[in-house]
């Protein structure tokens, strides 16, 4: 079993469907877990859903930080605020992100560049605060989320094929970068997550051949322990079914 009970990591996207299961299968292997939420009442809706013993006032094993993902500074006081309470930062889950359709032949350069906000400067931005304490420690996991929409650009996805694709692009270029610093770097790819907005949106579809949220966060789980320390900028398809 995957034990993080040492462990203290944050994730991006903890309010979405695949970043607040990440967030409970953490906490599950005993993890400390920070987040980082746009609103407080994100961090509420979160907190309903867990078991309230890890929110308890003395030793909380849930910190829940409002920041901006995009602003350098913001993403610096969260770790501050993590080193303060918990004297280590080990892992960092990149779930933020999101989907909207463009074509190619028509460009929306104003879309495109949200698609790279969205699903690239989130974690580059999270990654370089996060990134300091680990290599000082000498130990560090990062695991993001891409997509499988990153090895091929499909009509009318083109902003998020291009996007996600550059999360898989520089993945690898950190990897390479921070390996003699006891740091692994790598991307799950999912096709489609099981959710709500899928289900409604793709009322036809069968959402059996869908990844659920729990494979995917248990992918994440494996390269973000001790036991994945074989790995690193690796690209990982999650489409057993697709
Ligand atoms: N759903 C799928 O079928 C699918 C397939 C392949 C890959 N993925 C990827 O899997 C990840 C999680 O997706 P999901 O299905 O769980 O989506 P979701 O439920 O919509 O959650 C997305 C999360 O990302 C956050 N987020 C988005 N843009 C942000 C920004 N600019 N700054 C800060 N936070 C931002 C959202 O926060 P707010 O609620 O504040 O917006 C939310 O917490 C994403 O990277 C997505 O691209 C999803």
């Amino acid at each position: 079993m995957i034990d993080l009970s040492r462990r203290s990591a944050v994730v991006t996207g903890a309010s979405g469907n695949l970043g607040g299961t990440v967030v409970r299968r953490l906490l599950d292997q005993g993890a400390h877990v920070a987040v980082a939420v746009r609103s407080v009442a994100q961090g509420d809706a979160l907190r309903a859903t867990l078991n309230g013993a890890v929110t308890a006032p003395t030793a909380p094993r849930l910190l829940v930080i409002q920041a901006d993902l995009g602003v350098t500074g913001e993403m610096e006081a969260l770790v501050t605020s993590v080193l303060r309470a918990w004297g280590r930062l080990d892992i960092l889950v990149n779930a933020a992100g999101g989907f909207a359709p463009g074509g190619a032949a028509e460009p929306d350069l104003l879309a495109y560049r949200a698609l790279w906000e969205q699903n690239v400067a989130t974690a580059v931005t999270a990654t370089a605060a996060c990134l300091r304490p680990m290599r000082a420690r000498r130990r560090g996991r990062i695991v993001s989320v891409g997509a499988l929409a990153a090895f091929r650009g499909t009509a009318g996805a083109t902003g998020y094929s291009m996007a996600k694709s550059a999360l898989l692009r520089w993945t690898e270029a950190l990897a390479a970068e921070v390996r003699d610093d006891g740091v692994t770097v790598n991307v799950v790819l999912p096709s489609t997550i099981d959710g709500r907005e899928n289900r409604a949106a793709m009322p036809k579809a069968d959402p059996t051949r869908w990844a659920s949220p729990l494979e995917v966060a248990n992918l994440i789980l494996f390269l973000a322990s001790d036991e994945a320390s074989g790995i690193t900028g690796a690209s990982i398809p999650v489409t057993a079914r697709t």
